[in-house]
């Protein structure tokens, strides 16, 4: 087991050291967090560095941001996304629609299998309703595409169609299987529940190969932890980070550990 994995290079200052030069190549990376922490601007930041330094070719598929939003708010830290696009180097993905679609209790009166159809469709929806792109799947539009880099923000958006613990699971690793073939580095977003002081751990976080947490503490600080990575070595402690002018930077110099839980 004592593979070489290839690291991506994120471009957050002072975090590709906490993950030992960058994520393993073509994983699936949960990046999860509280309101407002960063979320976003984060993924994007990992977007805009492969396609500026390395050339290469990113997707962000949005739940959230419609895209011309998005295109204003990333030109705040100098990232004109919308040159890259014209460039080739960057597809916005609006599936934000995908919230629309009607719900299970509707899909569901197909009479055969109803709630996996359900499912099915609602990950179909994301990936063939935008664009008019006739792509039929995701593997099949990122592979078309050729993109090293994939951004899905957010998961929580279609996970509370499921309020089923198994459904939702199964929804997750839909969408994990289907990202998964495509050997992109795939970043996904997700808003962190916490119950009181203490955070729960959701099913998204088990499923993912490893996982981010943004978070504000009591103190007002912003902190950035790796709780997980499979296959290679990291820094877990929680370090601080700044969102300013040029997007994200963590001091990987200063330890949070005694300030947060
Ligand atoms: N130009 C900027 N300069 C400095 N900080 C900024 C700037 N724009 C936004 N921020 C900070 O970034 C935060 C928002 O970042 P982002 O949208 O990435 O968060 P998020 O975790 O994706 O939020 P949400 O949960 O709403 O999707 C804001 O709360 C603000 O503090
Ligand atoms: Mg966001």
């Amino acid at each position: 087991m004592n593979m070489v994995i290839r690291k991506v290079e994120t471009g957050i200052a002072g975090f590709d050291s906490m993950l030992r030069g960058g994520f393993p190549e073509g994983r699936m990376i949960l990046v999860t967090g509280g309101p407002g922490t960063g979320k976003t601007i984060f993924c994007s930041q990992f977007l805009h560095h492969g396609a500026t330094k390395q050339e290469e070719k990113t997707i962000y598929i949005s739940l959230d941001e419609t895209k011309s939003h998005f295109f204003e708010e990333m030109l705040a830290f100098g990232w004109n996304f919308r040159e890259l696009e014209q460039d080739n180097r960057f597809t916005f993905v609006d599936a934000s629609d995908v919230r629309r679609i009607p719900d299970q209790a509707k899909v569901g009166r197909i009479p055969v299998g109803g709630k996996e159809l359900a499912r099915a469709r609602l990950i179909d929806n994301i990936f063939t309703t935008f664009d008019g792109t006739k792509s039929s799947s995701i593997e099949r539009f990122i592979g078309d595409l050729g993109a090293q880099r994939v951004v899905l923000d957010s998961i929580s958006g279609l996970l509370f169609r499921f309020p089923n613990a198994w459904e939702k699971r199964q929804a997750i690793l839909d969408i994990m299987e289907a990202l998964d073939g495509t050997g992109a580095t795939c970043l996904i977003t997700s808003e962190a529940i916490s119950m009181g002081e203490e955070r729960q751990v959701q099913p998204e976080e088990y499923l993912s190969h490893g996982a981010i947490l943004l978070q504000t503490l009591g103190t007002g600080e912003r902190a950035v932890r790796v709780l997980k990575m499979r296959g290679t070595e990291v820094d877990s402690a929680p370090r601080p980070y700044r969102i300013g002018g040029t997007g994200i930077e963590v001091h990987s110099d200063i330890d949070l550990t005694y300030k947060s839980r």
